[in-house]
């Protein structure tokens, strides 16, 4: 029996090469969930085989929909149908999956039959109220304990539509009421306060779903179908943060990201790394499954502090830990405010970043919404992951600027995200090896 996964990188070297790191993790999650209520097949290419999907569609399979994944990125649907879904067995698992659970509570709200959604030791004190409250507004009922899960969802309710103005902008709520939504007598709309990631808007769209968008207002009205497709899913911005943020902050990388996701809604991290002063190039510019893809090329060099603008918050909520890393590693400080949310991932990410980076010899100062961090010289040092998946990547990446070995504590559940990380992270030039403890 081997215990948590421990990385240890040694210092120095450069990112080189061409990478296509795995699918896109929401929209991956999206396409399961719409290929199981649509009618007839849909195919998925792209799709990531990491740990949260995995969970999400195994919940459908428990759910009596035909999956076939036999690996490689290919996913086939037989779709049940908005109706078609039967009562599992046991409580769906959805791991350590935040979209997983909440995207879920949406869909079985609406189910004749009761279910249980349950996750891990993280998930299981992460907000679920925020979904709760509008969802009952709509006529759900959802039992849980403070909030938290697991969630007990009491089937056979009638679901109305409601205008719902969302208090923070969180796709995952959009999401989970836009899926009620589906079921819901009249018209449901949600309002969001800024642009959050609009993967479901546009998938519901490419299952051939109306979706009316007007501002920050988007609506459907229930009773509609949706139409099996075929879903070509992007690689995942945020899986390759990492790799942008490790090159840009090592003159002489030069790394090609191959067929990114850039959905204008993703794009804080290239946007922020602009402001820093990072060499992003974006090329071959198209459109898959109504969503935008890019290669992009980064280039290493030397950054800059900056205040970061508020409005990027929601375009870069995943990539806070990498760009963090880009942070300490520029020159002058900077300042990130207007992110509360980071502290309800998968991990506090403010205060799990904040231990690591004073570990590695960087001065920082934590705010209830944000961080100010002093670019300076990293050391080598060990740190923790707190079980989260983007802080263990985000501090391997360290290692590429630090002036002695970086070891990062819990790095299992990488593999919730990004299972193929310390191959493609060693393919393309960090000195990363895996231990268990
Ligand atoms: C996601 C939305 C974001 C993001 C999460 C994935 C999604 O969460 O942090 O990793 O797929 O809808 P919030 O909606 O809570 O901001």
């Amino acid at each position: 029996m081997t215990g948590q996964a421990r990385f240890t990188i040694q210092p120095g070297g450069t990112l080189q090469g061409v990478l296509r790191v795995p699918g896109d993790k929401s929209i991956s999650h999206r396409a399961v969930i719409l290929g199981s209520l649509a009618e007839g097949e849909t195919r998925i290419d792209g799709f990531l085989e990491a740990g949260d999907t995995l969970n999400t569609l195994n919940a459908f399979r428990q759910m009596g929909v035909p999956i076939h994944h036999s690996g490689g990125g290919r996913v086939e649907i037989g779709g049940v149908g908005l109706h078609g879904l039967s009562a599992p067995s046991g409580a769906l698992d959805l791991g350590n999956s935040g979209t997983g659970m909440r995207l879920l509570s949406g869909v079985l709200a609406a189910q004749r039959f009761d279910s249980q959604v349950v996750g891990d030791d993280s998930l299981s004190r992460r907000p679920m109220g925020r979904v709760i409250k509008p969802l009952t507004e709509m006529g759900a009922l959802i039992r849980s304990e403070d909030g938290c899960p697991p969630l007990s969802i009491q089937g056979g309710q009638t679901l109305h539509g409601i205008h719902y103005a969302m208090p923070v902008a969180s796709a995952q709520v959009k999401s989970a009421l836009l899926l009620a939504g589906l079921y819901a007598d009249g018209e449901t709309c949600v309002t969001e306060p800024a642009a959050a990631r609009d993967h479901t808007e546009r998938m519901l769209r490419g299952f051939g779903y109306a979706v009316d968008i007007s501002g920050s207002d988007i609506c459907l009205k229930g009773g509609g179908r949706l139409q099996g497709c075929h879903v070509d899913v992007p690689a995942d911005i945020s899986s390759a943060a990492f790799f942008l943020v490790g090159a840009a902050i090592t003159p002489g990388s030069d790394l090609t990201l191959k067929h990114v996701g850039v959905n204008p809604t993703r794009v804080g991290v290239l946007n922020i790394l602009g402001l820093m002063g990072a060499e992003i190039a974006l090329s071959n510019e198209t459109t898959v499954g109504g969503e935008p893809v890019a290669d992009l090329r980064v280039r290493g060099g030397t950054l800059r502090g900056i205040q970061i603008p508020r409005a990027e918050v929601p375009l870069a909520i995943d990539e806070f830990p990498a760009l963090f890393i880009a942070a300490a590693c520029a020159e002058g400080e900077t300042i990130l405010s207007g992110a509360e949310e980071l502290r309800v991932k998968e991990s506090d990410r403010i205060a799990a970043m904040a231990t690591g980076l004073t570990a590695l010899g960087i001065a920082n100062e934590v705010f209830p919404d944000g961080i100010r961090i002093q670019g300076g010289a990293l050391t080598g040092g060990a740190v923790e992951s707190f079980g989260d998946h983007r802080i263990a990547m985000s501090f391997a990446m360290a290692g590429l600027r630090a002036d002695g070995p970086i070891e990062v504590k819990g790095c299992d559940n990488v593999a919730t995200s990004f299972p193929e990380f310390v191959e493609m992270a060693l393919s393309s030039g960090l000195a990363i090896r895996v231990r268990h403890d």
